[in-house]
């Protein structure tokens, strides 16, 4: 059964096989076995930018693969090589797998966009359902921070409602917000905070670098100071609070009732 998991990315990896990328690191169908929670981590495996058997992950596996697949900078894939190696349960680790990634409320938690919670399913493996709830709020050709902010949200209002182990602590939130981010940082403009919704739908999907659709990894190494510009801007949207001015959409609409003068 473990290799239905995967049918999604193996069939549209098989649809799209006529036109292999050959860029700068050959992207190959994930096995049966290689659905794990980070849709990134999958991805660079994917190229053979990091082993792609998913395993020693060390701290100069990280740094060049992040470096090749995304232009990281050193400290910031050093920083993420710190944050991540807890994932490991041995004792001074000096590397962690991408299995290692799975283990529930370690790194990996509830209300993800594109996986389920541990509670109702595997909270490893991309689930359609689940990720078609979360597309629903990127409403536009162009994903902006409020939209990527609206499927966080929605992902965690449905989960405190359904799921009576929701856990989402203070650093949950953090790294929340740096995953929401990661779509603007990898693909889309960090300044304006927003991305274009059909790389980001082929990388959900594909687990692969969206090369074939133009997109190139950025000119400008990538720091830490970029993440937490974009995560900032993230944390910013999920605000509920708007200015007590009437929106434009809301005038129209009187407007259309005829209400206004
Ligand atoms: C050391 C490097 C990294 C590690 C160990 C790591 C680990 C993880 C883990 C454990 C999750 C699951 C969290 C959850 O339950 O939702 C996750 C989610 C995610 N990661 Fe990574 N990650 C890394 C780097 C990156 C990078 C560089 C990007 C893209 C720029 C990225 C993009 C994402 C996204 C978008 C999600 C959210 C998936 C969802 O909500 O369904 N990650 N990552
Ligand atoms: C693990 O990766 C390191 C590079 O960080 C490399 O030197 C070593 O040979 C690798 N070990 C295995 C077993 O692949
Ligand atoms: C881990 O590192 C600490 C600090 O260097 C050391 O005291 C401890 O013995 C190490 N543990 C193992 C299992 O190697
Ligand atoms: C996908 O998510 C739905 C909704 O939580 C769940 O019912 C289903 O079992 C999940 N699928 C897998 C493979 O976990
Ligand atoms: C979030 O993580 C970053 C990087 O580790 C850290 O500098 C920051 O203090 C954390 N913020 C909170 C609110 O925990
Ligand atoms: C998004 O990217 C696709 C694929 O490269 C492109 O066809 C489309 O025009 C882009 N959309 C916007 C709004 O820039």
């Amino acid at each position: 059964m473990k290799f239905t998991t995967c049918l999604v990315t193996l069939a549209t990896a098989w649809g799209t096989a006529a036109h292999p990328y050959l860029g700068e690191g050959e992207w190959k169908a994930p096995g049966a076995n290689d659905c794990r929670p980070c849709p990134m981590m999958n991805t660079l495996a994917n190229h053979g930018h990091i082993p792609r058997d998913g395993r020693n992950i060390t701290r100069p596996n990280i740094v060049a693969g992040l470096a090749a697949g995304l232009n990281f900078n050193e400290a910031l894939a050093s920083l993420m090589f710190d944050m991540a190696i807890i994932a490991n349960p041995e004792p001074n680790a000096t590397y962690f797998t991408l299995d290692h990634l799975n283990q529930h409320n370690v790194l990996e938690h509830d209300a993800s966009l594109s996986r389920t919670d541990y509670y109702f399913g595997s909270n490893h493996i991309f689930n359609r359902t689940i990720y078609e709830k979360s597309k629903a709020y990127w409403t536009e050709d162009m994903i902006t921070a409020k939209m990527l902010a609206n499927s966080k949200l929605a992902r965690q209002i449905e989960s405190r409602a359904f799921n009576p182990t929701y856990r989402f602590t203070a650093d949950t939130e953090n790294f929340s917000l740096g995953e929401i981010a990661a779509p603007i940082i990898a693909f889309g403009d960090m300044s304006l905070g927003e991305v274009n919704r059909t790389l980001v739908d082929y990388f959900f999907v594909n687990e692969r670098l969206p090369a074939e659709l133009g997109w190139h990894k950025k000119e400008a190494a990538i720091g830490i100071e970029d993440i937490l510009k974009v995560s900032d801007i993230i944390k910013a949207a999920t605000s509920l609070i708007t200015g007590s001015e009437q929106s434009n959409s809301a005038k129209i609409r009187d407007l259309h009732a005829g209400m206004s003068v």
